[in-house]
Parts: C-alpha cells; sequence; structure tokens
C-alpha cells in the first residue's frame, strides 16, 4: 500500500516535471519565433519574381501543360527560346530598392522543374538545358546581398518534371504506389534543397505546391530541420503542409483578419504571376497601392510580383508600378515599416495602424475626406495631428463629448486640399498614450 503511495508520488512529480518542461520548451519556441519573424514584420513590402521559360511564350507556369493547354514537349522547348541576354541584376534589385521593398523572393524552381541555378543534382536547369547558360540566380543573390535585401527563394516542393514525381499532367500520372521511386524522388528534393541552402543561406523559404502531398510524405519536419540547422532564424512560410512561420493568402485581400500573427498577400500586378503579353489587365498603381495599405491596417506584408521576360528585361508596365511605389514609400516610411495593426473599422472609415508604442495612430485617405475625417471611441487625449511626409499640422476637435459622460466623443479632423497625397493621404495622430478605445453602447445620461 506504502509502496502504491510513493508510486503515485513520485509518477505525479514525474508528470509535473514533464509539463513544466513541455511548458518551457513551448515558450521558449515561441520567443524564439518572435525573434525570428521581427525583420519580416517590418519589411512590409516584398517583392516576388517569376522567371522561367514560360516566359519565352508567355504561357502560364507549369500550368499551361498540367492543365493541358499545351501538351509538355511544346511546353519544355520553350527552354531552347530562353536567353537572359539582357538580364542585369544589379537593376532589378536596384528597382526592387526603390519601390520600399525589404525583401524579395525568386523561383528558383517551379512546378516545372527548371532550376534557375546550377543544380548538380537535376537534370534541368537554365545551365544546362538553356542558351542563358549561366547561373542566373547566383548572379541574382549576388546583387541581392551587394544592395542589402533579405533574400528569399520560392522552391516547388513538387515537381512535374522529375521521373521519380508521380504526377506530370492532370491526366498524366507516372506511378501510384511505388515507394522506391517516392523515396528517390524525396532523396532529390532533399539535396536539392541542401544546395540552396548551404550555398546561399537564403533569409526566407517561400515553398509552394504542398498540396499534392503530405506533410509526413514531403517529410516536412525534415526539410525545415535540414534547413534550420544551416540558418537557424530562416523563415519558413506556410505551404509545407503545417510547419511554416506565416500564412500565405493570395491574391484575395482577406477580409477578416488573418488569425497568424504573421501573414503575407502574394498579389500579381495584372492577372498571371509569370510574363504574358496578352495580359493587359493592370491594376493601377494606386489600386495596389490601397491593397498595400489594406495589408498594414491588418498587421500583414504584401509580397507583390513582378514577371520579367525571358531575355530579363522587365515590362515597363511593372517598372512603373514600381516606381510608384517608390514615390508613396519614400514618403510616408513612418506609416509603414514598424507599424502594427491598426483599430477595428467601427471607430474609423478606413485604414489604420499604429506605431510600435501604440500612441501615434496613422490613418490612411485613399480618397478625398470632403473637408473632414471622424475618428469614434477614442478615450485618449489628443496631443497633435499631422500629414506624413508632408508636416503640415491639422487643426481638430472634439465634439459629443460631455464632461459627465465616460463615453468619448468623436474626434473630428480637419483636412485642407492643399495637403492631399495623389494617391493616399496619411495623417499621424499623436495620443497622450498608448491607445483606448471605448467599445460600448453608449450610456443613458441619468444625472445632468
Ligand atoms: C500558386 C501557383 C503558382 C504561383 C504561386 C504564387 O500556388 O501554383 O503558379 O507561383 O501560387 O503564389
Amino acid at each position: 500500500m506504502k509502496f502504491k503511495h510513493i508510486l503515485t508520488a513520485v509518477s505525479l512529480t514525474l508528470l509535473c516535471q514533464i509539463t513544466s518542461a513541455q511548458i518551457t520548451k513551448t515558450i521558449e519556441a515561441s520567443e524564439q519565433k518572435e525573434k525570428r519573424m521581427e525583420w519580416f514584420h517590418q519589411a512590409k513590402l516584398g517583392i516576388f519574381i517569376h522567371w522561367g521559360i514560360y516566359a519565352v511564350n508567355g504561357v502560364s507556369e507549369s500550368w499551361s501543360f498540367y492543365n493541358n493547354y499545351l501538351p509538355y514537349d511544346e511546353y519544355m522547348k520553350q527552354a531552347q527560346g530562353f536567353t537572359a541576354s539582357k538580364y542585369n541584376p544589379a537593376e532589378w534589385v536596384r528597382l526592387i530598392k526603390e519601390s520600399g521593398a525589404k525583401y524579395t523572393v525568386i523561383t528558383t524552381k517551379h512546378h516545372d522543374g527548371v532550376a534557375l541555378w546550377d543544380t548538380k543534382v537535376g537534370e534541368l536547369s537554365v545551365v544546362k538545358s538553356t542558351p542563358a547558360k549561366r547561373d542566373l540566380l547566383a548572379l541574382f543573390v549576388k546583387e541581392v546581398r551587394k544592395q542589402d535585401l533579405k533574400l528569399g527563394f520560392y522552391y516547388s516542393l513538387l515537381d512535374w518534371s522529375h521521373p521519380d514525381y508521380p504526377n506530370k499532367t492532370k491526366t498524366e500520372t507516372r506511378y501510384k504506389d511505388d515507394e522506391a521511386r517516392w523515396k528517390r524522388f524525396q532523396t532529390f528534393n532533399f539535396a536539392q534543397l541542401e544546395e540552396l541552402n548551404s550555398r546561399w543561406k537564403p533569409d526566407l523559404y517561400w515553398f509552394d505546391g504542398d498540396w499534392e502531398q503530405s506533410a509526413e510524405r514531403w517529410d516536412s519536419k525534415g526539410i525545415v530541420e535540414l534547413l534550420r540547422g544551416k540558418t537557424k532564424d530562416v523563415i519558413i512560410n506556410s505551404r509545407i503542409q503545417g510547419y511554416g512561420d506565416y500564412a500565405t493568402p493570395e491574391q484575395g485581400v482577406p477580409v477578416v483578419r488573418p488569425k497568424d500573427k504573421y501573414w503575407e498577400l502574394c498579389m500579381t500586378m495584372n492577372d498571371s504571376w509569370g510574363y504574358q503579353p496578352t495580359d493587359k489587365n493592370y491594376k493601377s498603381s494606386n489600386i495596389l497601392l490601397r491593397t498595400f495599405v489594406d495589408c498594414l491596417s491588418n498587421g500583414g506584408n504584401m509580397l507583390l510580383d513582378i514577371a520579367p521576360k525571358e531575355d530579363g528585361t522587365l515590362p515597363e508596365e511593372q517598372v512603373q508600378i514600381l516606381k510608384d511605389f517608390g514615390r508613396w514609400t519614400a514618403k510616408h516610411k513612418e506609416a509603414i515599416y514598424d507599424t502594427q495593426a491598426g483599430i477595428p473599422s467601427e471607430h474609423f472609415q478606413g485604414y489604420t495602424s499604429l506605431n510600435k508604442g501604440k500612441d501615434i495612430l496613422y490613418l490612411y485617405l485613399p480618397y478625398r475626406p470632403n473637408g473632414i475625417v471622424e475618428i469614434k471611441g477614442l478615450v485618449n487625449k489628443v496631443n497633435r495631428v499631422w500629414v506624413v511626409g508632408n508636416g503640415t499640422m491639422l487643426n481638430y476637435k472634439v465634439h459629443n463629448k460631455n464632461y459627465w459622460s465616460g463615453v468619448p466623443g468623436n474626434l473630428y479632423i480637419y483636412v485642407p486640399e492643399h495637403v492631399l497625397d495623389k494617391d493616399i493621404t496619411v495623417l499621424a495622430v499623436l495620443l497622450d498614450g498608448p491607445i483606448e478605445l471605448y467599445r460600448g453602447e453608449g450610456k443613458v445620461i441619468e444625472n445632468n
């Protein structure tokens, strides 16, 4: 009996120790993640680059053969026309920096399996299979590092060209159950990632195509361990079946704030990721900037895509958009980097964000305010309001505030026409301390 009691006590102590060890481990892991995500959270704008043999005929990247819009062999023939003859990575990076982006993510390999670097483990690469004959990735990385941007590698986990990958197109399957072949593919995937990782140690991996297999099949855990083995703080996006650091909504702007603290909206300038000259459906810079402040307002990043031509030059529409972003981001930097998600929309009809100390509220006005903008439910006293990037101090006044009521009044800020930005005007509202909001339903006045 006594022995039984001792045993229970020992097991309970052990259990407590294990649980507390687990809790410590979880806390450590989440602190580590916060640290690792710091630069990403402050970066706000990234430029995505989709560059591959699909630019030769201007067909959709990889999907065009997968969806049988053209036969696989025809698609692959584009390799013969991929020259990179005017490739100037220094100019690309200069433009990316000019846009205000703090990081860039390039397709090292899309679903078609053609590597942009001189891979030693695969048959398909721009070096071996195209007249470009150079390691285009190496040249890009060199410039990114030189000009001090953060470096991201897009890598497609699935490879529809690989002889040991089960699927080739929507209608053509190489095999169903063949563990030996799958193992060979896995070894190949790990070897390519090992090449990328040990040679360039990027700051971020942007996986794609995870939907075709499970985490066990990809060995997502093993991949993460492989990558973090070299670069402990490398950031990994969500598309690796549950093992990533941040969410990657695509094209559609989230309406409700994403649950993940860290997220990034990837978005095209027209309707295509790769270069498609027939796609002239470009969004205006103004619309793309609105989307950008929408992301800021919800605490996320935007990863805006550019699509170089086969010779390495950029379509002029895309260059213009990068420059337009540059104008706006240079003027408004104080209200971009290092901000966090803003206040609920009931308080302000528009996009908002907060500085780190939460005592500056930024209001983004993508419209002409017709003289006045209004904030509701602000408990704080306002110390001053100015126009970001312009400096003009603005007049403001609180109405509907009675001294006996705890319900804050409405803050009206007077915005003259001459301070308006041609795209989006930003106001900074300096508060007397971290923001406090009244979220009630109002009150009956019982005592005047
Ligand atoms: C999609 C597509 C791909 C594109 C990517 C970018 O998942 O498969 O073509 O590269 O999104 O986000």
